[in-house]
């Protein structure tokens, strides 16, 4: 992965670090010939003691770029390439130089109603884009939506999204890695997953998720 004491994975140098999480990073980074600048996220994997729940990060990792390649809209972080060096997982996505919508709005401060009406259309078309595709993203919020200029979001961070058959109540609810999650509804009420059915999904993928997110950036809460 070191060469000439600059860092590489796969074709890509990384330049800065762009985020670290538990087990993942995202960096800036520039293909070594066409010097074209990308985001990598890498998985960390090995610092997972659990072999099952390694593999189950990894298959996460994996489906997560899998998902993101499926699709093909404005305002859905592109992915351009994937691969694995010395054990390594990682895979390269479109670079949103405005950092997340987390990183841009601080807290305590108003944004302009056009502003909001921007991001809301955008992260509504893109929630909507990816829900009559059979997918769920499942993790709205401000520090997965990124900026692409100021005007243009990219919804990013799809490592939690799982699919469901139009429909019907989703049975992947019952299958679910991770700790079953609680549904916010644009109403206000809060359902367990379980009795979540299709009706409120689009409630929620339309409406509820979008609120809660642009509620916590409008007001930074
Ligand atoms: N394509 C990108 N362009 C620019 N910045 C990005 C990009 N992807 C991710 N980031 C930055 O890295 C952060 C983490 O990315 P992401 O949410 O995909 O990773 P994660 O492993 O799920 O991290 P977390 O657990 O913090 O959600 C984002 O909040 C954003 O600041
Ligand atoms: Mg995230």
């Amino acid at each position: 992965m070191m060469t000439n004491r600059r860092i590489q994975i796969g074709r890509y140098r990384l330049l800065n670090l762009l985020s670290r999480s538990r087990y993942t990073a995202v960096w800036l980074g520039e293909h070594v010939r066409l010097k074209k600048k990308v985001a990598v996220k890498i998985l960390f994997s090995g610092e997972i003691q659990d072999i099952g729940e390694q593999h189950r990060t990894k298959r996460r990792f994996i489906r997560e770029a899998g998902t993101l390649a499926q699709f093909d809209y404005p305002y859905i972080v592109q992915v351009f390439d994937s691969g694995e060096v010395d054990g390594w997982l990682y895979f390269v996505m479109e670079y949103a130089p405005y950092g997340s919508l987390a990183r841009r709005h601080r807290p305590g401060k108003r944004l302009p109603l056009s502003k909001v009406r921007v991001y809301t259309s955008q992260v509504g078309r893109a929630i909507h884009y990816v829900h009559v595709r059979g997918f769920i993203h499942r993790d709205i919020k401000p520090q997965n939506i990124f900026l692409k200029t100021r005007n243009m979001v990219l919804l990013g961070d799809f490592g939690l999204v799982i699919t469901f058959v139009a429909g019907t109540i989703p049975g992947c609810f019952g299958n679910l890695e991770g700790p079953v999650r609680i549904w916010h509804l644009s109403n206000g009420r809060v359902l367990p997953a379980r009795q979540v059915t299709s009706t409120h999904l689009q409630l929620w993928s339309l409406n509820g998720s979008q609120v809660i997110a642009l509620f916590r950036v409008l007001t930074r809460k």
